[in-house]
């Protein structure tokens, strides 16, 4: 199947009409009609997702609500049952070079670091544009101290992972991601495992990376970067997409009774 034959004339050149300021243009990612079942755990239940580029997306809902997985079939960390997953107008390739080329499109930032334990932060940061790139030691080192500059971390270039705190590690995973030249970034709970003091720090870069228009697709309950940072929110329950709207209208107005309770817990908190 070529890419025209699932995606008509007419869709390319829709616009996205939530996101103002952006020209007509087809989505950056798209989820049409996805299903996933764990066993007879329906965990994805007819998800119908559009994500313009540049637009910042925050993903809230109860816990097993599928929201990490939703992330997880975007780069195809799990596969889905039925319906179609477009990034930038391509279906997601099964197997093999194309699913590598796409993971590289795609960056993940998850709620543990993940970062190699026994390489030091540049290494982690200069690993994969070595490997799955192709880039020169010299460049990818002098990106990875630019983009370890970015989130505030160059002086602990040579260290290894263990020597930095939890809220340094995971803007070095940041940095990681970026370091590929990602189109969107998947990020699931970043910073539900930092010590409250470190939360900040990391929601900053994630606020300069939205500012400098990169494509998030954001998994958090922090409400205060869904504020100053998401176009729109979607809010998740047993599978489904129940709301949708600005932040505004979602944390002042939520028309289900579901989001209600939700944010009625996590506000008392
Ligand atoms: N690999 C798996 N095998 C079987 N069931 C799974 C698997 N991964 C997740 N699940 C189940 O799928 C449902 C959705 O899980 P998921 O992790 O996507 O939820 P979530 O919204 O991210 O929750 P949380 O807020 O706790 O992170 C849960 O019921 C979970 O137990
Ligand atoms: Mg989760």
């Amino acid at each position: 199947m070529t890419s025209l034959d699932s995606t008509t004339v007419e869709e390319l050149t829709k616009s996205d009409a939530t996101h103002t300021g952006q020209a007509a243009e087809r989505p950056l990612v798209e989820l049409r009609h996805v299903d996933k079942y764990f066993g007879d755990l329906h965990v994805l239940k007819d998800i119908n997702l559009s994500v313009s580029k540049g637009e910042v997306l925050v993903i809230i809902g109860p816990s097993g609500s599928g929201k990490s997985t939703l992330c997880r079939t975007i780069n195809r960390l799990e596969s889905i049952d039925s319906g179609e997953i477009l990034i930038d107008g391509q279906p997601l390739p099964q197997e093999g070079r194309q699913l590598t080329r796409l993971r590289a499109e795609v960056g993940m930032v998850f709620q543990s670091f993940n970062l190699f334990s026994h390489k030091t932060i540049l290494d982690n940061v200069t690993l994969a544009p070595r490997k799955v790139r192709g880039t020169s030691k010299a460049d990818a080192e002098k990106e990875g101290i630019e983009l370890l500059s970015r989130v505030g971390v160059d002086t602990q270039a040579s260290k290894l992972p263990v020597q930095l705190s939890g809220g340094q590690q995971q803007r070095v995973a940041i940095a990681r991601s970026l370091a590929m030249h990602p189109k969107v970034m998947l990020f699931d709970e970043p910073t539900s495992a930092l010590d409250p003091e470190m939360i900040n720090e990391v929601l900053d870069v994630m606020v300069n990376l939205a500012k400098e228009g990169m494509t998030m697709i954001v998994v958090t309950h922090e409400m205060g970067f869904a504020r100053q940072a998401a176009n729109r929110v979607v809010f998740m329950a047993d599978g489904e997409i129940l709301e949708e709207g600005s932040p505004e209208e979602f944390f002042e107005n939520p028309t289900s009774e579901r989001a209600r309770d939700f944010l009625g817990k996590i506000l008392t908190h």
